[in-house]
């Protein structure tokens, strides 16, 4: 038991590490495309933006996907010995996702491309991407095949999360084949709807290690079991399958389709943040100071669920739809929520894992990592100010002056562009002050060995 205990924990920081390497190289790449923002003409052909732009948002989602799942292998770890092991597949898992990631890095680094717009890369390297979740598949269906009783919801949240991201991985390729790719409309819907729900699917995975950890911080099993949060759970699962709507607004479908979709996302939203706001007041102080940490990152990313919403519902509305559409108003929710909400929580599960499976932090580290999350929270706030800011500029310069030649109105908006790029440097330097200190303690303990986790009474006493 001992030995798989160690086998996971090595394949966990394995993911967590390079899930923190891809970050770092996405602000990085992000900061030059702020860059190339505010001097276009300079930069065009030393950092073309078509090369920038899927190098930060593929490194992004090769963050998401890594430190997800090496909390997984972390987390799903049984009290009777049997884990999640597969000592084998689960590295060979990991090395058909690096390699894959690795190779779609260099691809649009020497400017291959082929693909479509997120998975911009040549369509065969996908084949190791979805061999590499069907080996986390059998990986995960092993851990959990003799479970007894009723699973809690992270459970559920990764098991969906796995099994929709090969459906919907597998849907956003159906353009290869002519009856989708030869027609524009159900090309668009199909492409669309796939996005929607692997968005969705990469959610599961990384709500199920949020609620993992708000259980193991509250010490409150029930969390996990309770009605509404089961609500949540079937809500996110059908909006998974269905809220892709809104990205085809611009597509003659029904009107319905469009509107229970976007009503179906708000509700998500809004009730993860109820639950987290609860979980946070049920918290007695003992155990909000014991996990004072990853607490932190969970009210950072709870903040930012509720802005969001706020700005998700506004621009729900049609009218405002219309104008938004197309905008750095998109370009702010869609970063708004990865780094608020998505990176928020990972970090969260990666300081957790830190302090409890690698022999936490100094008090320098400590300090670093409190200091980085204020940085680029705040950044960030000032970050998604300007992006709006752009979004609105644009929206009523193309309605007041309709013949207003591009380039100038990019001129109008650049007091927004320097905001923007001023404060993405604020976000890379907090994140690296955060991401640093927890390479180091993952680089640094991984090698020695080390106790097994808690008896299983304290860990898995909810289970
Ligand atoms: C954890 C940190 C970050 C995450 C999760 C993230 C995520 C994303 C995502 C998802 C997109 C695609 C947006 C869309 O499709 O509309 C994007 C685009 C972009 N990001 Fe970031 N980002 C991060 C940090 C940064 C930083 C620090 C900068 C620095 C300025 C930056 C600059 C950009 C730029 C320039 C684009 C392209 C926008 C466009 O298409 O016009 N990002 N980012």
């Amino acid at each position: 038991m001992q030995r798989r205990w160690q086998v996971n924990r090595q394949l966990g920081s394995l993911y967590l590490m390079t899930g923190l390497m891809f970050l770092l190289a996405g602000v990085a790449f992000g900061v030059l495309g702020g860059l190339v923002y505010l001097f276009p003409q300079e930069l065009r052909d030393a950092l073309p933006f078509t090369r920038l732009r899927p190098l930060h948002v593929s490194s992004i989602v090769f963050w998401i996907l890594f430190s997800s799942i090496g909390g997984l292998y972390l987390y799903q770890i049984k009290k009777d010995g049997k884990n999640i092991n597969g000592y084998t597949l689960g590295h060979l898992q990991f090395l058909l996702l690096l390699t894959a990631a690795v190779t779609i890095m260099c691809c649009y680094l020497a400017g291959i491309f082929g693909g479509r717009e997120y998975w911009e890369y040549p369509p065969a390297l996908a084949i190791p991407i979805a061999v590499s979740f069907l080996l986390l598949g059998i990986n995960f269906y092993k851990s959990v095949r003799r479970e007894k009783g009723p699973w809690p919801i992270y459970r559920w949240m990764w098991a969906s999360g796995i099994v929709f991201f090969l459906l919907s991985f597998s849907e956003s390729y159906l353009w290869l084949l002519p009856y989708f790719g030869d027609h524009l409309v159900r090309d668009m819907a199909v492409q669309w709807k796939s996005y929607g729900s692997l968005v969705g699917s990469w959610n599961m995975l990384i709500n199920g290690g949020a609620f993992y950890l708000m259980c193991r911080l509250s010490g409150d099993a029930s969390l996990a079991r309770k009605p509404l949060t089961f609500f949540f759970f079937f809500l996110g699962l059908f909006n998974l399958m269905f809220n892709w709507g809104h990205h085809i607004y611009a597509l003659p479908v029904s009107n319905t389709i469009r509107y229970t979709a976007y009503l179906v996302s708000m509700t998500e939203l809004l009730i993860l943040g109820k639950i987290i706001w609860t979980w946070r007041s049920s918290l007695s102080d003992a155990r909000k100071n014991a996990g004072l940490l990853p607490y932190r990152f969970l009210i950072a990313a709870d903040a930012w669920i509720f802005l969001n919403l706020f700005m998700a519902i506004l621009m729900s509305i049609p009218a405002i739809n219309l104008y938004t559409h197309g905008t750095h108003i998109t370009v702010a929710h869609a970063m708004g929520t990865t780094i608020g909400i998505n990176t928020m929580l990972l970090l969260a599960s990666a300081c957790y894992a830190c302090t409890r499976y690698f022999g936490g932090f100094s008090a320098a580290q400590l300090r670093r990592i409190m200091r980085g999350l204020y940085l680029s929270n705040g950044s960030l706030l000032v970050f998604w100010v300007a992006l709006i800011g752009a979004g609105v500029g644009k929206a009523v310069l193309q309605v007041q002056t309709p013949d207003l030649p591009h380039a100038l109105l990019m001129q109008q908006l650049r007091p927004w562009f320097i905001a923007f790029a001023i404060s993405g440097v604020g976000i890379a330097a907090g994140i690296a002050f955060v991401a640093l200190p927890l390479l180091q303690t993952l680089l640094l303990r991984r090698a020695k060995p080390e106790q097994q986790p808690q008896p299983e009474k304290e860990i898995y006493a909810y289970e």
